[in-house]
């Protein structure tokens, strides 16, 4: 069986350093070892955004060129809009058969989902389905392997349940998928807080210009309970220090502040600028690469048709497989 990665993105904003440590950086390293499928996921968005059309549309440019700027790179890795793809949602509409409502309500991430936006009972079907549809997005180009950010974990759960009973009631004809978590599965916000999130103001964008990085990173949260750079700090899940393991490739230089910092022999200045210097060595090249396709937003129009061409294609032979399997062939 070919190696397949299939993972993406709901565009409802620009992608963090957050979603690079999850997801992204095996995206960029895997592509050469993988066929990879990367979807942007937007009719997804309009789950949380109903209303905010331009919005959405926008965000799809702007992750696709996260993308693309992280260093995908479009002739190894297929970037596609699943709205192109109507096979998507008839897939969605099989696999529904197979999942029960009382499942989808005990998908933590449907759980969080609801309770951090306030919904009550006022969330809509599409956002119960949508499970479905990323269910659907993987099996619909029989994806193997999916990297992702911890919170996605339930629905591969799901989607290897789907397998197991598709399977089991029609033949064989998919294979169970894998997980592939970052090696940060969940990075800290600016502001401590355990989730780098749009809503809570704390990220750190790709697309941040340096003096951007620079407020940001001189404004991060550090260890409370220090108030003099005379005190011995901790540096035991301290986000500056989560962030200087994360993205400061001069380990001495990480290892000689972290012990400096535990006994008092440095300030939280000079820790937040050196941190400043790493980041921004880690984002420049990101910011070049992105202004190449921010000159010329055609092209990544282009590049997401020819995608979406390309794995509509691949999932419209899914279809046909599934539909042959459930004799729905009339
Ligand atoms: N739900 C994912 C997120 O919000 C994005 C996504 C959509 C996805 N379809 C997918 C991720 C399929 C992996 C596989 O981050």
């Amino acid at each position: 069986m070919s190696k397949r990665i299939l993972t993406g993105d709901t565009p409802t904003g620009k992608l963090h350093i957050g979603h690079y440590v999850g997801t992204l950086a095996n995206r960029v390293k895997l592509q050469n070892e993988y066929e990879t499928f990367i979807i942007l996921a937007d009719l997804h968005a309009f789950t949380t955004k109903v209303d905010k059309p331009d919005e959405i549309a926008e965000s799809t440019l702007q992750v696709a060129m996260d993308n693309l700027a992280a260093g995908l790179d479009p002739a190894k890795a297929t970037i596609f809009v699943e709205s192109g793809i109507p096979e998507i949602y008839e897939l969605a509409a099989i696999f529904s058969m197979l999942v029960s409502h009382n499942r989808i309500l005990r998908n933590p991430t449907i759980k969080d989902e609801i309770v951090s936006k306030g919904l009550g009972d006022q969330f809509s079907m599409g956002l119960l389905n949508y499970p479905l549809f990323q269910v659907a997005d993987i099996l619909g180009v029989k994806g193997t392997l999916v990297p992702v950010g911890v919170d996605q974990l339930p629905h591969l759960e799901l989607t290897n349940e789907v397998v197991r009973r598709f399977n089991s009631m029609y033949g064989n004809v998919f294979d169970e998928i894998e997980g592939l978590v970052g090696e940060v599965p969940k990075l800290v916000g600016t502001d401590g807080s355990p989730k780098m999130g749009k809503s809570l103001g704390n990220c750190i964008y790709l697309s941040d210009d340096e003096e951007t990085v620079r407020e940001k990173i001189m404004g991060m949260y550090t260890d409370p309970n220090r108030i003099h750079p005379t005190d011995p700090g901790k540096v035991e899940g301290n986000p500056v220090f989560i962030y200087h393991d994360a993205f400061n490739p001069n380990k001495e230089e990480v290892a000689d502040l972290k012990a400096r910092y535990e006994k008092g022999t440095v300030g939280d200045v000079e820790v937040k600028q050196k941190l400043f210097v790493a980041m921004n060595g880690f984002l420049t090249p990101i910011r070049e690469r992105r202004k190449e396709y921010e000159k010329n937003p055609d092209l990544v129009k282009k590049i997401l048709s020819e995608g979406t061409q390309k794995a509509r294609e691949v999932v419209q032979g899914v279809l046909v497989e599934v539909k042959q399997a459930m004799k729905l062939t009339f």
